[in-house]
């Protein structure tokens, strides 16, 4: 093969996949971090998205809307996993309490979908990048079908509503454990109706049960299955 060639074939792939509150967006950022990779978030691609689609002053429930958004933006990502729209980066903007709830509107569009999916893809033709941590629900099955590792970041309901709830408490003192259950346990029922975009463990996929570990020892582990790969 020529310098030119493998300049030009699509960088490796390692898909993470898992539920809301699993720890996979920690787990796949420090992982492209230890490879030198860059992370694709693409959570954050839907919540740009839908961020997008309230700017136009339209409506999320609308695919017309949403296709129509999406095609008058220009929508990439950073190394670090940023979302950029037009050159601006998305940080803040895309965590709010109004995104969390209109960004489901968004991902239950089959054509809006298809539509982000390609656009995710492109990353992987950039020369500069070594290889793509993605992470997500439809990562492994939809986005990079073809991934050199697909792993499912396993948490019970239970021990996520726990530690999510542990997270707000200290910022939202009104919000209750059983608020944030119902909440995570809500967007799980939305996810599964998703069809093959559903989270799920593939048949090529690994387990990573994430419930006690550490980071550290998560990402350890991640490493010695891509390492065992290269
Ligand atoms: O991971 P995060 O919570 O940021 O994702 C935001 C929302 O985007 C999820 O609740 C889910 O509805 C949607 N999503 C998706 N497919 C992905 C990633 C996220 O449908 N690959």
């Amino acid at each position: 093969m020529t310098s030119e060639e493998s300049e030009s074939r699509p960088r490796p792939a390692v898909a993470l996949d898992g539920h809301s509150g699993s720890g996979k967006s920690t787990l796949a950022r420090r992982l492209a971090l230890a490879l030198h990779w860059a992370y694709l978030d693409s959570g954050a691609w839907y919540r740009a998205l839908t961020w997008a689609t309230l700017e136009a002053g339209a409506a999320t429930t609308s695919v017309a809307d949403v296709l129509h958004t999406l095609s008058q933006i220009d929508i990439t990502c950073q190394t670090d996993g940023t979302v950029l729209i037009d050159g601006r980066a998305l940080v803040d903007e895309i965590r709010t309490p109004l995104i969390d709830t209109e960004v489901s509107n968004v991902a239950d569009h089959q054509d809006v979908r298809k539509a982000l999916t390609l656009r995710m893809r492109d990353l992987r033709a950039r020369p500069e990048i070594m290889g793509v941590v993605a992470d997500g629900r439809d990562a492994g099955s939809v986005i990079f079908p073809d991934a050199v590792l697909k792993v499912f970041v396993d948490v019970s309901l239970e021990v996520r509503a726990q530690r999510r709830f542990d997270q707000q408490s200290a910022v939202h003192s009104s919000i209750t454990l059983p608020q944030v259950h119902d909440a995570l346990a809500e967007r799980d029922r939305r996810d599964a109706c998703r069809g093959e975009a559903a989270p799920r463990v593939l048949p090529d996929s690994r387990v990573l049960d994430n419930s006690s570990n550490t980071p550290e020892e998560a990402v350890g582990r991640l490493l010695e299955w891509v390492q065992a790969i290269a």
